[in-house]
């Protein structure tokens, strides 16, 4: 705000040709506060101004005038800009006052759908860590959309359809036990799926019988369809449990197989728009020099993984007209991705510019993409569980005395988990480590949690009532705070507009930092200004709660 606030000011000192955007582009936040708090750089205005930046800093400078605005330096071609301190503090205070949950929201998304295609795991197999991160990542962008006035729409687009599922059909028909599937559906099924390519070495004819169950499956067939049915329910069972723990829900659960009669329609499309070739015995859309074909029907008839996507695309956007359709999924996918959207543009969709592949790394055990095949990962629900457990130790130790300490140990221990994820470059690869998410001392969500505990119990403490409140103050040493809480704002707008969760969890951490170095340095309970530095208090727990909420994460009051 004040970075705005100061660009209109300037722009308005250097006229038409010096819009307020480019300004506002050019102005920095110091990190040195002997800088000010923010800071001008001239020498992009020296070629045009034909003038020494200095020059034109100390020209700017002098006209520079506005009672916010305390102090006005110029040091070498930039100027610094100090605020009146008492004002903005009360400013922003009252801003939190006023209404705490909206604190942070921006209206800019208001009247706009955007979808997200989240999550997605395959049925009847484990789920990953991939579609662990697309779950967190999704959520959060849902979450920052939400704040910042968009309606997300959250799809669970659930891998239940292919010609692995001939297969699992044909294996469960063989050796399949339907008690020992139903006490532990997903190891399992798959188990079967194992065993049947272990089998098909020896057998070879066991493909054939794969391919002859998958058929079954798309005549619907009776058989083939009630056990489908089963094994889809029964894997989604599994998955609710994990979504339940992560405190993560959809607005739609549509898989791939909801689109199965819905192909044809698109392949009919693209055939009258002159798009589709046979190349090899099969169907395919060419894209040019510089991307491989994508393939639309395989020779034996069979459609693929794109044209379900395709499908899927058209009938989110006559379901929910989306201003973006995200499709939250690692960064292996991302040729698959740009062929779809390609093949939407060449068949007419003004649309398909929407579309975008908001990838992600893998997460690494000891270096390794972690490879859910031959049970060699540990698997998700075990990693919550020890993460959960590990944090109820935690927690037992540094207040043995606290209440319901099993639940507060599941926000903890989620929240370690979905926290390492979201501090992280989404496009970066990321190791793996409960013991570096669970400490109460670095750049962890029990941290974060943590802080904010104690900053409620400070409240406690003090009595404070969020009825009574005393947002004044010229306190030197909360200005470090008071900017802290009063950036919040343009954070949640950044991190919507650029699709960029971890910037509010460096951000929370960055503030959980200045209150605990504040709290260090000022005495606050029993200090003559206590009611002044409680309300302080009180807004970096609103903030900090709510920088948690759109990450995903609880915030316990009592830790
Ligand atoms: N089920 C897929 C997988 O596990 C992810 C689906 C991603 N979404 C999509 N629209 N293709 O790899």
């Amino acid at each position: 705000m004040e970075k705005q606030m100061t660009a209109l000011q300037i722009s308005h000192i250097l006229g038409e040709e010096y819009p307020r955007e480019w300004v506002e582009s050019l102005i920095e936040v110091p990190k040195k506060a002997s800088f000010g708090d923010v800071s001008f750089p001239c020498f992009a205005l020296a070629k045009s101004m034909r003038k020494k930046p200095a020059i034109i800093a100390g020209e700017i400078a002098t006209r520079l005038k506005h009672p916010v605005f305390d102090q006005v330096e110029v040091q070498g071609g930039y100027i610094n800009i100090f605020f009146d301190r008492a004002f903005i503090t009360e400013h922003t205070l009252n801003q939190v006052l006023e209404d705490p949950e909206a604190y942070g929201s921006h209206t800019f998304g208001e009247g706009k759908n955007v979808v997200f295609d989240m999550s997605s795991p395959n049925i009847a197999k484990p789920f990953s860590m991939g579609h662990l991160r697309s779950t967190v990542i999704g959520n959060a962008l849902a979450n920052l959309m939400e704040k910042c006035g968009y309606t997300p729409v959250k799809v669970n687009y659930i891998g239940d359809y292919g010609t692995q599922f001939g297969k699992l059909l044909a294996a469960y028909t063989r050796w399949g036990d339907p008690d020992v599937v139903e006490a532990d559906p997903i190891k399992e099924l798959t188990k079967l799926y194992v065993t049947f390519h272990e089998a098909a070495e020896k057998e070879p004819s066991l493909i054939e019988e794969g391919r002859e169950w998958f058929k079954k499956l798309e005549t619907q067939d009776p058989e083939a369809l009630t056990l489908w049915n089963w094994f889809r329910e029964a894997s989604l069972n599994e998955f609710n449990t994990l979504y339940e723990m992560l405190g993560v829900d959809f607005d739609w659960t549509r898989g791939e197989a909801y689109y199965t009669d819905k192909m044809e329609p698109v392949i009919k499309l693209l055939d009258e728009k002159g798009l589709l070739e046979t190349s090899e015995g099969a169907d395919v859309v060419q894209l040019g020099d510089t991307m491989p074909p994508c393939l639309i029907r395989k020779s034996n008839g069979t459609t693929t993984y794109a044209t379900r996507d395709l499908a899927a695309a058209i009938d989110r956007y006559q379901s929910y007209p989306f201003e973006k359709s995200l499709y939250v999924v690692g960064s292996e996918q991302s040729l698959h991705f740009q062929q779809m959207k390609l093949v939407l543009k060449k068949a007419g969709f003004e649309w398909a510019d929407r579309l975008e592949h908001v990838s992600f790394g893998m997460i690494l055990q000891d270096g390794k993409k972690m490879s859910t095949r031959k049970g060699k990962t540990i698997l998700l629900e075990e990693a919550l569980e020890e993460a959960v457990a590990q944090a109820l130790l935690n927690m037992k130790e540094k207040n043995p005395n606290l209440t319901n300490p099993e639940e507060t140990a599941r926000q903890v221990g989620v929240g370690a988990v979905i926290f390492h994820d979201l501090k992280q470059d989404r496009r970066h690869d990321i190791e793996f480590s409960l013991e570096d998410m669970l400490t109460f001392e670095g750049n962890t969500g029990p941290y974060l949690q943590y802080t904010h505990a104690r900053a409620c119990s400070l409240l406690r403490k003090g009595s404070f009532s969020a009825e009574t409140p005393q947002p004044a103050g010229d306190d030197p040493e909360a200005w470090p705070l008071v900017k802290a809480v009063r950036a919040f704002p343009e954070m949640t707008q950044t991190a919507c507009s650029t699709n960029d969760p971890s910037k509010i969890a460096r951000y929370l951490l960055d503030l959980a930092r200045t209150f605990n170095h504040y709290y260090a340095k000022s005495k606050i309970l029993g200090s003559p200004s206590q009611q002044e530095r409680l309300t302080l208090v009180y807004a970096f727990t609103v903030v900090l709660k709510e920088g948690l909420r759109l990450l995903g994460m609880a915030a316990p009051e009592h830790m």
